[in-house]
């Protein structure tokens, strides 16, 4: 719905070079830049995507920040995850309204805010941290965001205490040093069907992953891959890539949990079909 900007919310002012700035809106308040201060005054009463200018003229549009541009701008404790791999881990551990997710580590808060928003209301999101400040960090982050949420729970402790004790859960996603570790302990909270989704930054904890996955009977279709978004520049004649881009972040593995059959042989786990 659109609704002007009020006091105590958050705007996204962008120049033209596309450089943003997250600001808390208050009246009377001021946003400094080199050229002279933007007054949140000129942005409260309008509405987003509305054009302001600083007092030596300046041009700024305020929009309300995207949930991507929110994760990369909010304060850290621990590192994010960013934007594109965010994406990719809603879609490929199939997180679906209503769902019942469990995650560790919190971190940030980041991936727990993408997942608050895609398992809705009817959902809930189960999410353990160790380090109290992170928790707190992650928390702020998110009231910050999303306001009060009924159906987070935080659990300030490490997840491979708390496992045994967890009801079903649909989706498991781990960010944090050593997943492998987990993975039977996974097994007896996930659900049949469910699925174990885990980002780490190197290929070598997801080689160790793989195997402890392969070992393990309750888990197939087991998939590892990276993310590799490539901006284009196009203006005009000039139409090539950045010179830049994000080139490493993390490695993703996903994989189903399957009722073991009976008596039968540790079975090699099949490898996902491929549509080439
Ligand atoms: C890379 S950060 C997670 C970042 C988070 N996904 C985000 O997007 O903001 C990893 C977090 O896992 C936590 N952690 C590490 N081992 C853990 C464990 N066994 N149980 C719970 N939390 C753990 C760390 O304290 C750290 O905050």
């Amino acid at each position: 719905m659109s609704r002007p900007f009020g006091p105590g919310e958050r705007a996204l002012f962008f120049d033209n070079k596309g450089r943003r700035y997250l600001v808390t809106l208050t009246e009377g308040g001021e946003f400094h830049t080199h050229a002279g201060p933007v007054l949140h005054d000129d942005v409260l009463g309008q509405d987003e995507g509305c054009t302001v200018r600083s007092t030596r003229g300046a041009r700024y549009i305020a929009v309300r920040p995207t949930l991507s541009e929110m994760v990369l701008k909010m304060p850290r404790g621990a590192q994010v995850i960013y934007p594109k791999d965010l994406a990719m881990i809603l879609f490929w551990a199939d997180v679906y309204p209503g769902c019942r997710v469990l995650e560790a580590g919190t971190g940030s808060g980041a991936l727990t805010l993408a997942l608050l928003r895609a398992v809705g209301p009817e959902g809930r999101v189960i999410t353990y941290e160790q380090r109290e400040e992170f928790a707190r960090r992650a928390l702020a982050n998110i009231h910050m965001r999303a306001g009060e949420v009924g159906n987070l729970m935080v659990r300030l402790r490490p997840v491979e205490e708390g496992l045994g004790e967890e009801e079903p859960v649909d989706r498991v996603v781990l960010d944090l040093p050593e997943p492998w570790k987990l993975t039977a302990a996974v097994a007896r909270v996930l659900r049949p069907g469910g699925i174990l989704l885990m980002y780490v930054p190197t290929i070598i904890q997801s080689h160790q992953i793989t195997e402890a996955l392969q070992r393990e009977r309750a888990w197939a279709l087991v998939e590892t891959f990276e993310t590799l978004v490539r901006p284009w520049n196009i203006d005009g004649t000039s139409v090539r890539p950045f010179h830049r881009m994000v080139a490493h972040t993390g490695f993703i593995t996903v994989a189903r949990r399957v009722v073991p059959e009976e008596g039968v042989a540790m079975p090699r786990l099949p490898l996902p079909e491929r549509d080439e």
